[in-house]
């Protein structure tokens, strides 16, 4: 078991920011990417299809005899982490936790501000879980649904980023918001445009390495660390060549074949 793989999957690229924390973490561990490339975005998509969509490469991942799967995806953690709880085997991690816990370190005087795609913004999942660690807190949610394709489009350092984080941030400004959440895996690619126009007196935290730290203790106290060499091993549901060439981007080195994997949903 202790040599068998970790999935991870997200509805793209974004997943690939946890990615990079679990291999800084867990450099021996054999590591399965999906990303959904032929269903991105998830965010505003309904409950039932995001479901049904991390259902079917949940159960992909099981066949491929991972020990732990990470929903890499604050869309389909906030929609269908219960659902694939309840119907796979092998444990199930999500990012929206460790997301909630390292704001709520981090804020100095309680104020939260929650960006994140739309599915996750209405679920009020992000809400919900900060209140549960600190109920004094104050909670702004921000829907950013266009960060998704300037990610995925490789637009993250062009100027449309900028000013799109502009408008979307807008309202922030005149708050007392001391931290921001990036409540999506592709919003760390977009960091330096965000952290510009927010200024240095707004913390930005993301789930990444919380939650490796949380797999490693995880792995640890259940003896099942692996040992040896880690590996990583791509796939996409379409176009795979775009998502390699994509991808180089956010890990910053070339990466190996991506494989074509179409999901039957
Ligand atoms: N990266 C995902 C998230 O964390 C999904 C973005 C999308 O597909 O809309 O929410």
């Amino acid at each position: 078991m202790n040599n068998a793989p970790i999935g991870v999957f997200d509805s793209g690229l974004g997943g690939l920011t946890i990615l990079k924390a679990l291999q800084k973490a867990l450099p021996a561990e054999k590591l399965i990417y999906f990303g959904d490339t032929a269903n991105v975005p998830y965010g505003s998509k309904s409950r039932a299809a995001v479901t049904q969509f991390s259902l079917a490469i949940a159960q992909f991942l099981e066949q491929k005899g991972v020990k732990l799967i990470i929903v890499a995806c604050n869309t389909a953690s906030a929609l269908a982490l219960n659902r694939l709880r309840a119907s796979i085997q092998v444990p199930v991690m999500g990012v929206i936790e460790p997301g909630a816990q390292k704001a709520v370190k981090t804020t100095q005087n309680g104020h939260i501000a929650v960006l994140g795609t739309e599915g996750t913004v209405n679920s009020g999942a992000y809400r919900q879980q900060i209140l549960k660690l600190n109920s004094h807190c104050q909670v702004q949610q921000i829907p950013c649904p266009l960060f998704v394709p300037l990610v995925e489009e490789g637009w993250a350092k062009k100027p449309l980023a900028q000013l799109t984080a502009a408008e979307y941030l807008k309202p922030l400004l005149k708050t007392q918001t001391d931290t921001v959440i990036l409540g999506c895996t592709h919003y760390p690619v977009l960091k330096g445009v965000i952290s510009k126009v927010l200024g240095p007196k707004i913390q930005l935290v993301d789930s990444a390495t919380t939650l490796a730290q949380e797999v490693k203790t995880y792995l640890n106290a259940n003896d099942a660390l692996a040992q040896g060499r880690g590996s990583l091993t791509l796939y996409a549901s379409d176009a795979p060549e775009r998502f390699k060439r994509l991808a180089k981007y956010i890990l910053g080195k070339k990466l190996n074949t991506v494989h074509l994997k179409k999901l039957n949903v």
